[in-house]
This record gives structure tokens, C-alpha cells and sequence, in this order.
């Protein structure tokens, strides 16, 4: 294989389309899907040599794989770590960031407004597995100042949440959660390494499910782990990886390279659309509450402002009347399909309380402001014009 490397350092739109590409020798223009499980040795002593780390070619394609290693590459470079670890989905991401390292006695503190699969692993898996976990509220600094008052592991959070878009301090809470000894770990799905950068605020490690804008057009799984730690990674995550193998497909890797090459454009005309709506939805008759990053109404703005360097494409929104109302608006919609998928071309719609959220119970989910009425809506990439339109006809149905 030819790495073409960069003759210079490349700028972050340029490393998009061809950072981390690795050229065959067929001179192929784009880049290639290695569908193999092993690779091949010129001799048993290339074999032993590759075991014993001494020789960097291929072993297993649960370990690495050249499609496997440009996506990675091209994600570290987007983000500007050391280190990325590409994984099969983004819950698989989220499990390894924290479980490579957690063990029996250990603590970990986590914003409570998390997607309902973070917080399976967070309230249900990790204290199976003898971890102490501290729930808080991540908007109130008091809660994680108490919770990070006693020496902890790790941190969890999620930033702009999902799906009631709450914002946590990550520089604040970054600060605190150092002092108590903890590895911080962001989930940044909803703000894509576009509109947020938590490295550059504190956090240790990010994580993706590139499932969502990344791959971008609804088509494959999969996620991924950046950091800058070189002890995370020779003592935790990388044998954790090779021996239990939550590994991204070379095909996956492959569709989610090309969606990578057009992510700031998509980025860009997801975060239009999506304040064009939320500003439609707000103050229009049917509806109540709309939260939204990007809207002056939001609660946190000034830290929106501060941390974020746009609103993303996430909006919720509550329509009035009981659940039955809801069902039927939704139910009238024509452009905008029902999924529990985000980031998608396509704008897409769900009832958290009854999806992503229906574990959470009926409690839970008042702690967190997710309502029988409370739905969200990820903007796709159609005209801002016809979403609006569908949202009016679906209301007055
Ligand atoms: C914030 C957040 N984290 C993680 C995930 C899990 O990603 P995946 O479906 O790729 O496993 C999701 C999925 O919706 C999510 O919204």
C-alpha cells in the first residue's frame, strides 16, 4: 500500500476528504473495502514478529483492518487527539470508554439526562459488576461538586443531552472531576466534532456513535473512542478491544469514510433547517415547550454560547393534549417519517417517553422532563419550507 502521506499539515476540510487514506497498489481513487478476516504473512517469522508487536502489518481484523485504520485515522484527525479506537455502534463505544477500565470498588459519577442505553450501562451494568455510580443532575454544578467531593473513576456525560438538550459545564465539571482522580468521558453525538470540542474544555476521552451525522444518510452502525491518554490506552482500552472484539465492519468503516467527506456541509445545512423550525415551532398555537440550543429561549444559552460552536439538529418539542393527540399528530405526518435514528438526511421523529425512554418509567422521566407529550425531532437536509409545511398540516389534522 502506498500511505500518501500529507507533504504538509493539512487543513481540517482538506484532512475530511483525504486524511488517513492508504492507496493500493491498484492506484484505486477511492478508498478501499478490505473484506477480510486475517491477513496473509510472507513468513513465520513476520507472524511472530506481528505478536510480538514488532512488525506493524495486519493480524485480525478484530484487532485492525486497513479500511478500519483510514476511518480511524481520518477521525483523529477531525478531532485532534492521539488516538482513536473505531468500535462496531456507538453503545459499543460508550461501554468499552468506561468498562475497559472501571473495576469492583470503583466510582463513577454520571449526568443522569442520559440517551436510556448510556444509562443502562451506567445505573444497571456497572454496579452489577461491583461499581459504585453516582447519578447527578449535570446542569446543577452543586450535585457534581458533592458527588466528586469523594475519589472517583470516571465521569460520564452527555452534552447537549438527549432528548431535552441539556448543557453541562464541561470545563467546570472537567476541573472537579481531575481533582477526584476521574478520567472524563464525553458522549458528543449531538454536537458532532463540528460543534464542540470537549478535549479542548477538559475531557479525557470523546466518544461517537458515528451511526449518527457521520455516516450521516441512515445506512450502517458504528462509533468511536478519541483521546490523548497513552496509559488508557496500553493499559485499558486497546487489550479490552482485542479480546472482546465490539470491532467496526471494513464495510461500515468504508460507508462512513465517504460519509465523512461531505459531514461539515451536512453539519452546516442541519443546524440552518433546524433553527428555521424551532423558530417555526415556537409560539405556534399547537405547541408548548420547544428546546432548542440554537433558540434564545433555552435555558443555558449563555453556556450554549460559551462551549458550542452551533445549536446542531435536535430539536424537542411538546404538543399539546394527552398521548393520543400526540400519536395523531405524528401519524399525519407525510415527509417526516417515525424512527428513533438521528442525524439522518431524512427528518425523523420519535416519542421518547415511549421509545428510547419507555425503560426509564414513568419517574425517571419526569426527573427528567420527558413528557407524554414531549417529542423529537431530528432536521434532515430537505427543504426547510416543505418540513415546515408537513409540521403545519400535521398539526391542524
Ligand atoms: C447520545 C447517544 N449516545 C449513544 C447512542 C448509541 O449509538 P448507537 O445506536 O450507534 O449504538 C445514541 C443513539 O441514539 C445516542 O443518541
Amino acid at each position: 500500500m502506498s500511505d500518501k502521506k500529507p507533504t504538509k499539515t493539512w487543513r481540517p476540510r482538506t484532512n475530511l476528504v483525504r486524511g488517513g487514506t492508504m492507496r493500493s497498489q491498484f492506484g484505486e481513487t477511492s478508498e478501499a473495502i478490505f473484506l477480510t478476516s486475517g491477513f496473509v504473512y510472507d513468513s513465520a517469522e513476520q507472524a511472530k514478529a506481528s505478536f510480538k508487536g514488532e512488525d506493524d502489518h495486519f493480524i485480525y481484523s478484530r484487532y485492525s483492518n486497513p479500511s478500519v485504520a483510514m476511518f480511524e485515522e481520518r477521525m483523529r484527525l477531525l478531532e485532534g487527539t492521539k488516538f482513536c479506537q473505531a468500535t462496531a455502534s456507538g453503545m459499543g463505544a460508550v461501554f468499552a470508554a468506561l468498562m475497559c477500565q472501571l473495576k469492583a470498588g470503583d466510582h463513577l459519577v454520571a449526568s443522569r439526562a442520559l440517551f436510556g442505553s448510556c444509562d443502562y450501562i451506567c445505573t444497571v451494568l456497572a454496579p452489577q459488576y461491583g461499581v459504585r455510580t453516582t447519578m447527578v443532575d449535570g446542569t446543577d454544578l452543586n450535585q457534581w461538586e458533592k458527588a466528586l467531593s469523594q475519589p472517583t473513576d470516571m465521569v460520564f456525560m452527555e452534552t447537549p443531552s438527549n432528548p431535552t438538550m441539556e448543557i453541562i459545564d464541561l470545563e467546570a465539571v472537567a476541573k472537579m472531576a481531575h481533582k477526584a482522580g476521574a478520567r472524563v468521558v464525553v458522549d458528543n453525538v449531538f454536537a458532532t466534532p463540528y460543534l464542540q470540542r470537549p478535549i479542548e474544555l477538559g475531557a479525557d476521552i470523546v466518544v461517537y456513535s458515528s451511526t449518527k451525522h457521520i455516516d450521516g444518510q441512515g445506512r450502517s452502525l458504528g462509533g468511536a473512542i478519541l483521546f490523548n491518554d497513552e496509559e488508557y490506552w496500553d493499559k485499558y482500552l486497546r487489550m479490552f478491544i482485542r479480546h472482546t472484539g465490539p470491532t467496526l465492519s471494513a464495510f461500515n468503516a468504508w460507508v462512513q469514510l465517504k460519509g465523512m467527506e461531505t459531514l461539515e456541509l451536512r453539519v452546516t445545512r442541519h443546524c440552518e433547517n433546524a433553527l428555521a423550525v424551532a423558530q417555526f415551532l415556537e409560539g405556534h398555537k399547537g405547541i408548548g415547550r420547544v428546546i432548542f440550543p440554537g433558540l434564545d429561549s433555552h435555558p443555558q444559552r449563555a453556556l450554549i454560547k460559551k462551549q458550542m460552536q452551533g445549536p446542531g439538529s435536535v430539536i424537542a418539542f411538546e404538543v399539546m393534549g394527552d398521548e393520543a393527540r400526540v400519536f395523531k399528530f405524528m401519524n399525519a405526518m407525510n415527509l417526516i417519517d417515525i424512527s428513533n435514528n438521528l442525524g439522518d438526511a431524512k427528518s425523523l421523529m420519535t416519542h421518547p417517553a415511549t421509545t428510547t425512554h419507555q425503560r426509564t418509567g414513568p419517574e425517571g422521566r419526569a426527573k427528567l422532563g420527558i413528557t407524554d407529550q414531549l417529542v423529537r425531532l431530528s432536521i434532515g437536509l430537505e427543504d426547510v419550507e416543505d418540513i415546515k409545511e408537513d409540521l403545519e398540516q400535521a398539526l391542524n389534522a
